[in-house]
């Protein structure tokens, strides 16, 4: 059943909404997917004001958002903490109480260790509703177009389908958890069965894992760590690959890159043998920034069986749903 009760809800961390609630967003993304394919417009948040607040870079996300708020006939204003007085020492209750007079919705970027933290702050004094753009912890928005594009891949009944979530190989610097963090956490609550696979330097944060098996449980599907990819990859239906951080092994940046180089070479990569132990119709999702011929080989994320595109639009369809229903 669809919820109506959504307005002002923000929408920081997947386990906040649930799994009704995320239909709903589902529900509607596909419908004003279905009306950008025919060219109808749907001005539902038209005049309104989302602010955009990244304290780092982004491709799909500013603009998923940004392209999202004008087909729905309102506007993005895009900040960073240099271009207001966030940079001077302005704190979240004084940027969020001033923000809410004029605008209609907060997205905020914040994946430095704290980001969580500075969000749940905003939330505190928000008389808007407030997004997680991504955070040291979560990628909500994400994470939903995620399942949105499975679901579209092999319907809305999961049930028995496994999801890889894989650790791969990535140098370069320290990529946040909250990709892996939010897909375990998510994925089974609709069915699927999860399995995790990383290096044993890269586990995922004590209570994340507590709620991924709580979900799991409640949700009567598998929930498994391995610490070999090609294991991991066995009969898949879904090979989620990306890199993230020793985070919970050191906090030292020069000793995580250190512990990432010593599985270069060592098998943690997207190539053709994780699909040739995977289903025949196994798909490959990346959320994106790909480091191409290091993360995955081009045979993979350029094959019938790479789905990223896709995913990536739908950031936009998802995110539209989430202002449509949420904005003040
Ligand atoms: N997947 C994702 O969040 O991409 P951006 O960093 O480009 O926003």
């Amino acid at each position: 059943m669809a919820s109506t009760q959504l307005k002002l809800k923000h929408f920081l961390c997947e386990q906040d909404w649930t799994n009704e609630e995320l239909e709903t967003v589902m529900d509607l993304a596909a419908e004003l997917k279905r009306q950008v394919g025919l060219e109808i417009p749907h001005e539902i948040c038209k005049n309104k004001t989302l602010f955009m607040l990244f304290f780092e870079e982004s491709t799909r996300t500013r603009n998923a958002f940004e392209c999202g708020i004008t087909q729905l006939g309102g506007h993005a204003n895009y900040l960073t903490p240099k271009a207001t007085q966030i940079d001077h020492g302005e704190g979240p209750k004084d940027t969020v109480e001033v923000l809410s007079r004029y605008g209609h919705a907060i997205g905020i970027r914040n994946t430095l260790v704290g980001g969580y933290k500075y969000m749940k702050a905003m939330v505190q004094h928000a008389k808007i509703p407030v997004y997680n753009m991504q955070c040291d912890i979560y990628h909500p928005t994400q994470s939903l177009a995620d399942l949105f594009t499975i679901r579209e891949k092999f319907g809305k009944d999961l049930r028995g389908r496994k999801f890889v979530i894989s650790w791969t190989y990535g140098p370069g610097y320290i990529r946040p958890l909250s990709m892996a963090q939010s897909l375990v956490t998510l994925m089974p609550r609709f069915g699927m069965d999860v399995t995790l696979a990383h290096p044993p330097e890269f586990t995922l944060m004590p209570e994340i894992m507590k709620q991924a098996e709580e979900n799991a449980r409640d949700a009567g599907v598998k929930f498994e760590v391995v610490h070999n990819m090609e294991e991991a990859c066995k009969d898949a239906d879904i090979i989620y690959a990306k890199s993230w951080g020793p985070i919970m092994h050191t906090e030292d940046e020069k000793e995580g890159l250190a512990i990432i180089d010593r599985y270069k070479d060592k098998g943690w990569v997207c190539d053709m043998k994780k699909f040739e132990v995977a289903k025949p119709k196994a798909i490959y999702m990346h959320c994106m920034p790909a480091d191409r011929g290091i993360e995955v080989t081009d045979e993979v994320i350029d094959g019938p069986m790479s789905v990223i595109y896709d995913e990536a639009e739908n950031r936009l369809h998802v995110q539209k749903a989430l202002m449509a229903l949420t904005m003040r």
